[in-house]
């Protein structure tokens, strides 16, 4: 049976749902993969320029970059929501800029929908997006892209008034028409309490159980690589130790003559093949 595709107004009814599984992807194999395993939302995070491009963090993301991985996110036409983050820069400078880039990640990226960083300190631009007809996902917390404001990936909403300041924040931001809000890096209670208090789903990542759904990093739950993984994440599979020893498997067979055998192989004709010997003989 085909599935549906799934849509903003879809996802905003999962609030009391079955919960939202959300997983990021940057190229057209992966978001594949993340949409037969059944996400309802694959989202082309900025963590790219950490996990694909090799960055310290996710700042070097630009508009270009984003629209280029996207792009190829949307061309395994998924039936998971396609979710592009603005990156950093892209929405601080101006309300016409910020509404401008993010319909190029729609136009020029495929993306249904964009995310971005920040509460109502961003309003202003979260209004602008919205009245172009873009829905907004929203994501408080830990916010990578405030990574030398906050001094470090440091959890947020810790004490009670900075935790105050965050649920009027996801207040304000579904008060403005955001359609789901990625709740990072926060105490489980005070997710449980936006989650309680806000009429959109949130999407929680090292911010307990209390969410409507939860998103982790591709690269991150397939053990992807062998970096430092925060403490909220599980690793679901070792694919980069399974790729190594693959990879060294394919390389033992070079050395040892055993790739490529017969099956792998193209031949002509014999008489060809003949022909073509005699000749080489004669020219030598
Ligand atoms: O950029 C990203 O991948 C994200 C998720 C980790 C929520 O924002």
């Amino acid at each position: 049976m085909t599935q549906a595709k799934i849509t903003v107004p879809a996802i905003r009814e999962r609030k009391n749902g079955a919960k939202l599984k959300v997983v990021t992807a940057y190229d057209t194999p992966t978001a594949r993969i993340a949409d037969s395993a059944g996400a309802d939302i694959i989202l082309v995070g900025d963590t790219l320029a950490h996990v694909v491009l090799g960055y310290e963090d996710t700042l070097p993301a630009t508009v270009d970059i984003m629209i280029h991985h996207t792009a190829a996110v949307a061309r395994a036409k998924p039936n998971a929501l396609v979710v592009a983050d603005m990156p950093w820069l892209s929405y601080h400078i101006s309300v016409e800029e910020a509404v401008r880039n993010a319909g190029r990640l729609i136009r020029e990226g495929g993306a249904d929908c964009v995310k971005l960083e920040g509460g109502r300190k961003r309003l202003p631009v979260v209004k602008a997006i919205l009245e172009a007809e873009i829905p907004i996902m929203g994501h408080l917390g830990l916010t990578p892209q405030s990574i030398h404001a906050m001094g470090g990936y440091r959890v947020q909403g810790k004490r009670f008034e900075a935790a105050r300041e965050l649920l009027e924040d996801a207040r304000a931001l579904t008060g403005a028409g955001v359609f789901s809000l990625v709740l990072e890096g926060v105490p489980d209670v005070l997710a449980q309490v936006v989650t309680h208090e806000i009429a959109v789903p949130t999407i929680g990542i090292g911010a307990g159980r209390h969410c409507d759904g939860q998103v982790l990093v591709f690269h991150d739950v397939l053990g992807m690589h062998n970096d430092h993984l925060a403490r909220f994440v599980r690793q679901y599979a070792h694919l980069a130790d399974t790729a190594t020893e693959a990879l060294q498997h394919f390389f033992a067979d070079i050395q040892s003559g055993a790739f490529p055998n017969e099956s792998e192989t193209y031949h002509t004709d014999e008489e060809s093949a003949r022909l073509l010997r005699d000749f080489i003989k004669n020219e030598e």
